[in-house]
């Protein structure tokens, strides 16, 4: 019986082997593992097993630089001079990489006399000689995957890089389903990852925010958070929906800080999910305090914010070359003293664009507020509202005309208000006309009056 089984293993022969290799993570840690070869190859292999925590003779009569340096800090140990067969004593694993291939090929062969496996830098995957080889590899925290294509080594690093995209992006599903260990998470304990979303586009993520999303065993999110990514997540993934909406009644922020240190107190992945960048107006420093004085681990991932983002949406760069050289991001929703006003009004008289966020109910009062602190009541404005959405509607005015042009066209949060030269750069959405201004003149035409039924400016969404 045993002897047919060896019969058919042999004449299936080494193009077999190839097609149907074994693969295997090895721990090394600890084991003495031999690189024969000091050159960029070996100090490439020799760096690995030093990471894998073996314990690594490099043989060599030369070494490059990096050989050298690992010596030196005792990482591995230099045995100076040609090898012999007694290095491989004692070894669990040999690579070798002289560049010679007579020198690999008799390393190889006392490396097989001692049945040890032995890597040849100078033999690819394909090659039916060689008997192991290492994979193509993409590392993502604790996910290792290895790539063998066929003999063909370029085609697994290809598919190397694509499953490193995939990984990065968050289009793989990352998500643990066994708790983590101790040893593998700070004491099993969960983390936060307070994410900014980005204006509403779910295109308009970051990959390390989508990364996070794909890890998530629960997601808190915002009411303008890119939602659409919800529908990706898996079913047991908890989400926590903290949206507030006029119409509905705000989950207090104390609540929300709850929820995230409750979640990861019990080792689970908590994803912040918020719109625009978490720290433009979204709390998400204090959210990030109260996890870490609970001792919770918090990684901030940035976004693309609102108070730039919607503005390019709708044309408006909001500086521009020889028109605007500052820009100045604030909250509508404060009421603003004469101080305040004033200082903001001489910012556009030098050209400074003012991007109002939260600040449809209060427009009437700080366009009145501007124009009395000598703001020019011609300045253009334009209003984007439901920015970077299919809803995305831009409204274009002057100071004087901003407060009752946004009523009788229906202006309603969330919108993004910019106040500058540079409002004139909008693209209106139709129905609209554009105000025609000459950017080096500054003259401005008033556009006429707008015809929409009226509907009531709504309260700013926090
Ligand atoms: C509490 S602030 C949060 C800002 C957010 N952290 C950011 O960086 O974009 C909410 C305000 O942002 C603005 N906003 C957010 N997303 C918007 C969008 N897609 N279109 C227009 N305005 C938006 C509105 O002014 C809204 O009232």
């Amino acid at each position: 019986m045993v002897t047919e089984r060896n019969t058919a293993a042999t004449r299936r022969g080494h193009a077999r082997d190839v097609d149907h290799p074994y693969p295997l993570h090895l721990d090394l840690s600890g084991r003495r593992a031999v690189v024969v070869g000091g050159g960029p190859v070996g100090a490439r292999r020799a760096r690995e097993l030093v990471s894998a925590g073996a314990d690594v003779l490099l043989v060599a009569p030369q070494a490059c630089e990096e050989v050298v340096a690992m010596a030196d800090a005792g990482d591995l140990a230099w045995r100076q001079g040609r090898w012999c067969a007694t290095d491989l004593d004692g070894a669990w694993l040999v690579h070798t990489a002289t560049g010679d291939a007579r020198t690999d090929d008799a390393v190889a062969a006392e490396a097989t006399s001692r049945r040890t496996w032995c890597v040849r830098a100078s033999r690819t995957e394909g090659d039916a000689r060689t008997r192991a080889w290492t994979p193509a590899v993409v590392r993502q925290d604790d996910v290792v995957i290895s790539v063998t294509a066929g003999g063909d080594p370029r085609r697994s690093a290809a598919l190397r890089d694509g499953v490193r995209l995939g990984l990065s992006s968050g289009a793989l599903p990352l998500r643990r389903h066994r708790r983590p260990s101790a040893d593998h998470d700070r004491g099993g304990l969960g983390r936060v990852t307070l994410v900014g979303g980005g204006p509403g586009d779910a295109s308009l993520i970051t990959l390390a925010g989508r990364r996070a999303l794909a890890e998530a065993d629960v997601v808190v999110v915002d009411r303008l958070a890119p939602r659409a990514l919800l529908d990706e997540l898996d079913a047991d993934v908890e989400v926590v929906d903290v949206g507030k909406a006029p119409d509905h009644h705000p989950v207090p922020q104390r609540e929300i800080e709850r929820v995230l240190v409750d979640r990861a107190l019990r080792g689970l992945r908590v994803v912040r999910l918020k719109g625009g960048d978490g720290y433009v107006f979204g709390r998400g420093a204090e959210e990030a305090a109260a996890c870490r004085a609970a001792g919770i681990t918090v990684d901030v991932v940035p976004g693309i914010t609102s108070a730039l983002a919607v503005p390019a949406a709708a044309g408006i760069p909001v500086t521009h070359r020889g028109v605007a050289r500052s820009v100045t991001v604030m909250t509508g929703h404060e009421v603003l003293g004469d101080d305040e006003l004033l200082d903001l009004a001489a910012q556009t008289a030098r050209g400074g664009t003012l991007v109002v966020l939260m600040g449809v109910s209060r427009l009437p009062e700080l366009a009145a507020g501007l124009a009395a602190q000598g703001a020019d009541p011609d300045l253009p404005v334009a209003l984007v509202e439901s920015g970077c959405t299919p809803e995305q509607r831009t409204t274009t005015a002057t100071l004087a005309t901003a407060a009752q042009v946004a009523q009788s066209r229906g202006v309603r949060a969330p919108a993004v208000i910019v106040i500058g030269l540079v409002a004139a750069m909008a693209h209106p959405t139709p129905q609209q006309p554009t105000p025609v201004v000459d950017l080096r003149t500054r003259a401005t035409t008033r556009p006429p009056a707008h015809a929409p039924a009226p509907e009531p400016a709504q309260e700013p969404v926090r």
